[in-house]
C-alpha cells in the first residue's frame, strides 16, 4: 500500500493573503508561515477588523513582507497599491473570509483596501469562509456564496466542528493543512496542459411514466470536483452530467443528460469528435431501465404493479473496449467486499485505474475515503473533502497517463 501523496511544490509562487475579522485570523498566521516555508512569496492585506484580532507585525515577521491594511496609506507607500497588489500574483486567498466580507465581495463593494484589491484582480480568487454556524446557514450568506461561485470564486470550506463560540456545526475555517493542500492543488497546475478530458458525473434518471422514474442518491459532487481539478491542471474538460442540484464548474463543454442511453450517446459523440485523451466515468449510471415507458402517468389501483426492467449499456466498458480507447478511469461504489468487487470490475472493464469507495459513506457526501487500484497495487487516500481527493486523483491519473504514453513511445522504437 502507498499513501504518500505529497503535493507539488509552491516554490516561486506568489500569493496575496487577505485576512478579515474573525477568530480564525490567528490560523492565517500559521498558514502564512507554512506558505512562506514552502517557498511562496506571501503578501498580506488585512482589514481593520482583522487587525483587532491579530497584529500586522505577526504576518510581517512570518512572511518577511510589508503588510498592507489601510487603503490610503497603501497608496501613499506605493502608487496605485490597490491595483498593483493584485497584479503579478498567482492567487488571492482570503482566509478567514468573514460573513461581512463575503457579502461585500458578492455585492462588488470596494470600500477598503482588500475589497478594492479583490475587485481589481486579474487572477483567481479563493475564499476560506469562517463564521458561526447560524451565520453560515443564513439564506443571505448562502445566497452570497452561490453568487460568488457563479462568479468563478473558489470556495474552500468551511468545515463542520466545534466553533470558537462553543457551538458545534458548519462554519469553521478549513484546517490550515487542508487549506494549504487546496492552494497547492490550485497552483500546481499544468500537469494535464493540452490534454482533453471527458468526465461523466451524477446519477441518471430512467423514466417509468410521464412523471416518475428510477434514479439514485449520487450528488455529482465527486465528478464535479474532478472536472474542476482537471481544469486546474490545465486540461480541456467536457462534463457530461446527469441531473444534479450543483452549479457546474466552468468546463469547456457541459452536456446535460437524463438517462443512461442519453449519457452514452453524448459520450460517443464527444469521443468521435474530440478524441479525448482521458475518460473518467464517475457517473452512477442506472444499471436497469424500464422496458416500457408509459407516456401517461400510471394510475393507482389496489393491484400489484410489476415493473419490467432491462439492462442499460455499460458506458465505461464500451469506451474501454474501443480499439484505441482513451485512458479510462472507473469508479466503484460498493456496499460489501469493496476491494474484491473493485478488483473484479477493473479486470472485467480492462481499466488501467479504478477508484473504489464505500457507497454508504461516499455517495451524496462532501467527503470520501478512496482506494485506487492500478497495475502497481492499491493506494489509499484517507478520508478527505471531495475537492482534496479530486486534486490527488488528478495528479495520480496524470502520472499513470504520462507513464502509459511514455511506455507506448518506447514500444514503438
Ligand atoms: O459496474 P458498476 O456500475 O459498479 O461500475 C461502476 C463504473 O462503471 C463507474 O465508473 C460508472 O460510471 C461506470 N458505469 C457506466 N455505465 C453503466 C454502469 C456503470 O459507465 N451502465
Amino acid at each position: 500500500m502507498n499513501n504518500n501523496y505529497a503535493g507539488s511544490s509552491l516554490s516561486g509562487k506568489r500569493l496575496l493573503l487577505g485576512v478579515t475579522g474573525g477568530v480564525a485570523a490567528y490560523k492565517a498566521a500559521e498558514l502564512a508561515r507554512l506558505l512562506t516555508q514552502a517557498g511562496c512569496l506571501v503578501k498580506t492585506v488585512m482589514t481593520d477588523s482583522a487587525c483587532r484580532f491579530i497584529g500586522p507585525i505577526t504576518f510581517q515577521s512570518l512572511t518577511g513582507q510589508f503588510v498592507f491594511s489601510d487603503l490610503w496609506e497603501a497608496d501613499k507607500a506605493s502608487a496605485m497599491a490597490h491595483i498593483n497588489l493584485s497584479r503579478n500574483v498567482d492567487l488571492i486567498l482570503i482566509a478567514p473570509a468573514s460573513a461581512d466580507f463575503i457579502a461585500k465581495l458578492a455585492c462588488g463593494l470596494a470600500n477598503d483596501l482588500l475589497t478594492t484589491v479583490c475587485l481589481a484582480r486579474n487572477c483567481p480568487l479563493m475564499i476560506a469562509p469562517a463564521m458561526n454556524r447560524k451565520m453560515w446557514e443564513n439564506p443571505a450568506t448562502q445566497r452570497n456564496i452561490s453568487c460568488l461561485q457563479n462568479d468563478g470564486v473558489i470556495i474552500a470550506g468551511p468545515e463542520n466542528g466545534e466553533q470558537a463560540c462553543g457551538e458545534v456545526g458548519m462554519g469553521r475555517m478549513l484546517a490550515v493543512e487542508a487549506l494549504l493542500a487546496v492552494v497547492q492543488q490550485r497552483l500546481s497546475n499544468g500537469l494535464l496542459q493540452g490534454k482533453n478530458v471527458l468526465i461523466t458525473a451524477g446519477p441518471t434518471f430512467e423514466a417509468i411514466d410521464a412523471v416518475r422514474g428510477i434514479t439514485n442518491i449520487s450528488s455529482g459532487k465527486m465528478g464535479y470536483a474532478l472536472a474542476q481539478a482537471a481544469l486546474d491542471a490545465g486540461a480541456t474538460v467536457t462534463l457530461v452530467t446527469g441531473p444534479t442540484c450543483l452549479s457546474a464548474p466552468a468546463v469547456n463543454r457541459l452536456i446535460n443528460v437524463s438517462s443512461a442511453r442519453e449519457m452514452l450517446g453524448a459520450v460517443e459523440t464527444v469521443i468521435a469528435r474530440e478524441k479525448p485523451d482521458i475518460f473518467i466515468g464517475v457517473a452512477a449510471v442506472a444499471d436497469y431501465r424500464a422496458v416500457n415507458i408509459s407516456p401517461r402517468k400510471i394510475k393507482k389501483t389496489d393491484q400489484k404493479l410489476v415493473l419490467e426492467l432491462m439492462p442499460n449499456p455499460d458506458i465505461l466498458a464500451q469506451v474501454a473496449y474501443l480499439p484505441e480507447p482513451p485512458f479510462c478511469v472507473g469508479f466503484a461504489a460498493e456496499t460489501e467486499n469493496l476491494e474484491k468487487n473493485a478488483a473484479r470490475k477493473r479486470r472485467q472493464k480492462k481499466l488501467p485505474l479504478l477508484v473504489a469507495n464505500w457507497a454508504q459513506e461516499a455517495m451524496n457526501s462532501d467527503e470520501a475515503a478512496l482506494i485506487l487500484l492500478d497495475d502497481d497495487g492499491q493506494h489509499v487516500l484517507e478520508r478527505a473533502s471531495k475537492q482534496l481527493q479530486a486534486g490527488r486523483l488528478i495528479r495520480h491519473i496524470a502520472k499513470l497517463y504520462l507513464q502509459q504514453q511514455c511506455d507506448r513511445k518506447l514500444n514503438k522504437i
